[in-house]
């Protein structure tokens, strides 16, 4: 008899912070690629509320923020039934064997972390410990689900070594504990800049100008794109390097439009920044309509949130517990 063998997915995990809006940038960057990865692999999508905690949070707010952060993920097209949707405190393993990791985790290597560095910095009125424990926080939260693949951002690529080396480490004791995971890097990774600065990448800490969030209305669209840094010259041309506001439009638009920017460049030729802007702006409009609708639609019916978030926690929580079992027994704490 003939047996049709398929091989495992791979596990791939990705946490969003709820905290402050969701850009355009996350957007095209994570949340538009992480639909189709649900085909490819056994997907997590946390909201990773424990970290959001290492700053001081409005609670209300927060608690808005997680549910407002799973209908968006739903809203872009994630699929609870496929992937698994769920919010990090609901699973308590994650702070369990963040304590285990912080152990196996040295001082010098979290003092090393330009985040940690840099959030010290923008608040130096609540240095704490947790903020210098976040990225074992996130190790946990990776090597809890064997996960073999983590789309990160230049931001995070230096928590996702730390988490390698932390794996690495803790397997040398106890072998084969933890899958060692791998950064995904997505073939096609348009990088959306900051429309105030376009050096710089678009993010949801910045001021609001600088940023198009998920769910603004359209008049707000227009107005961020009117007010966007461009150049002094006239040319519609895409090159980043001398270039960088014009050519981010183009990639924006591009994005939006599943082609290449060189592609609008030639669309565009002799238009002026006026006309890119406007083709910028109706082009993310009309990207997000579907979404802000399928968003306004979830967030009326907070209990589907809630189930859906309930059921997300149930399955995380099932391999979770595996994982911590198994470490809790090699690291030699008496199991009953
Ligand atoms: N630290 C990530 C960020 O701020 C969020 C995060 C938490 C994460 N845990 C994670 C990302 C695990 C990837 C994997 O963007």
């Amino acid at each position: 008899m003939e047996t049709t063998q398929t091989a495992p997915k791979k596990t791939l995990y990705s946490a969003i912070q709820p905290t402050g809006s969701i850009t355009l940038g996350n957007y095209i960057g994570a949340l538009r690629n992480f639909v189709l990865l649900a085909d490819d692999f056994d997907c997590l999508f946390c909201m990773a509320d424990l970290h959001a905690l290492t700053v001081r949070q409005d609670p209300a707010a927060l608690r808005r923020n997680t549910a407002s952060l799973a209908a968006l993920y739903m809203a872009c097209g994630l699929d609870p039934e496929k992937s698994i949707i769920y919010c990090q405190s609901h699973v308590p393993e994650h702070a369990e064997l963040a304590w285990i990791l912080n152990c196996f985790t040295y001082m010098g290597e979290l003092s090393r972390m330009t985040q940690f560095k840099d959030k010290s910095a923008k608040h130096a009125d609540n240095i704490n410990a947790g903020l210098f424990a976040y990225p074992s926080l996130m190790a946990a939260d990776i090597l809890l689900y064997q996960t073999n693949l983590v789309p990160v951002g230049a931001d995070q690529k230096q928590h996702l070594e730390l988490t390698r080396d932390i794996a690495t480490r803790v397997n040398s004791l106890y072998p084969n504990l933890f899958t060692v995971p791998e950064a995904y890097i997505p073939k096609t990774s348009a990088r959306i800049r900051s429309l105030s600065d376009p050096t710089r990448k678009m993010s949801k800490s910045d001021a609001e100008d600088s940023y198009i969030a998920l769910l603004d209305a359209p008049d707000v669209i227009r107005r961020k794109f009117r007010r966007a840094v461009t150049d002094s010259e006239t040319e519609i041309r895409y090159d980043p390097e001398n270039k960088p506001g014009v050519s981010n439009l183009l990639s924006i638009l591009a994005a939006m439009e599943n082609v290449t920017p060189e592609e609008e460049e030639a669309k565009l030729k002799g238009c002026n920044y006026g006309a890119l802007k406007e083709a910028a702006s109706e082009a993310v409009i009309s990207t997000l309509a579907p979404i802000q609708e399928r968003y306004q639609a979830l967030m009326g019916d907070k209990e589907h949130i809630a189930n859906t978030l309930k059921s997300g926690a149930e399955r995380a929580h099932y391999l979770a517990q595996k994982t911590l079992r198994k470490v809790y027994k090699k690291v030699g704490l008496y199991q009953l």
